[in-house]
């Protein structure tokens, strides 16, 4: 369990934003730890395999914006959630090749659940206050709808262990994930705090 890994893309709004030290103290101040991180400008190619590393996605994607569209009392733009996917993921192959991202690895307790607390839900104006997207960001489906394109969250966030791990393999070769000790950690983790007092 302390040693479960995530994976965060600082996406090019957030980099744009100057945003990329304050995301990466939200993230490490809660004592999850750095083990990989780099800046890349991603292709296209590269974007899509990326976010159909589950078949589902596409689905998934579509029947969440088509919910939240019907929760606000908005008809939405499609009925068919792989339409809505595809022209989700169209509009993401333009915006995640735009500029250079920071792609990292995040590892500790529970690092892929806290992350996605840390980080709020997809949509900026329904993310909760204290969160990254809700306190740094205010898109919405509607207007990224209308403008054709993607939703500018700032983060993109690994939903479950096993999508972390497909995720880091596709963007890190084993050797750039770095395991090493963090002294924080004893406090973190050990069961006694037996070496504070001399
Ligand atoms: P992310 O966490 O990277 O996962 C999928 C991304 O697709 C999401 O953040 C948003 O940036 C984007 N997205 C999801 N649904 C929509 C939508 N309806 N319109 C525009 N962008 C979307």
């Amino acid at each position: 369990m302390k040693t479960e890994k995530t994976f965060i893309i600082i996406k090019p709004d957030g980099v744009q934003r100057s945003l990329i030290g304050e995301i990466i103290q939200r993230l490490e101040r809660t004592g999850l730890k750095l083990v990989a991180v780099k800046m890349i400008v991603p292709d296209e190619n590269f974007i899509e395999k990326h976010y159909t590393i589950d078949p589902e996605w596409k689905g998934t994607v579509g029947e969440k914006t088509i919910k939240s569209y019907r929760e606000k009392g908005l008809k939405p733009p499609y009925d068919d959630p792989h339409k809505v996917g595809n022209i989700v993921l169209g509009n993401l192959k333009k915006f995640m090749t735009s500029g250079p991202v920071i792609a990292m690895v995040l590892q500790g307790l529970h690092a892929v659940k806290l992350v996605r607390k840390l980080v709020g839900g997809t949509e900026p104006f329904a993310s909760d206050v204290g969160t990254i997207r809700g306190d740094f960001v205010l898109d919405s489906y509607q207007l990224a709808d209308i403008d054709g394109r993607a939703i500018r969250n700032l983060v993109h966030a690994s939903g479950s262990i096993e999508e972390a791990n497909k995720e880091i393999a596709l963007w890190f070769k084993p050797e750039e994930i770095i395991n090493y000790r963090l002294i924080q950690e004893r406090i973190l983790y050990d069961v006694n705090l037996d070496e504070i007092l001399e």
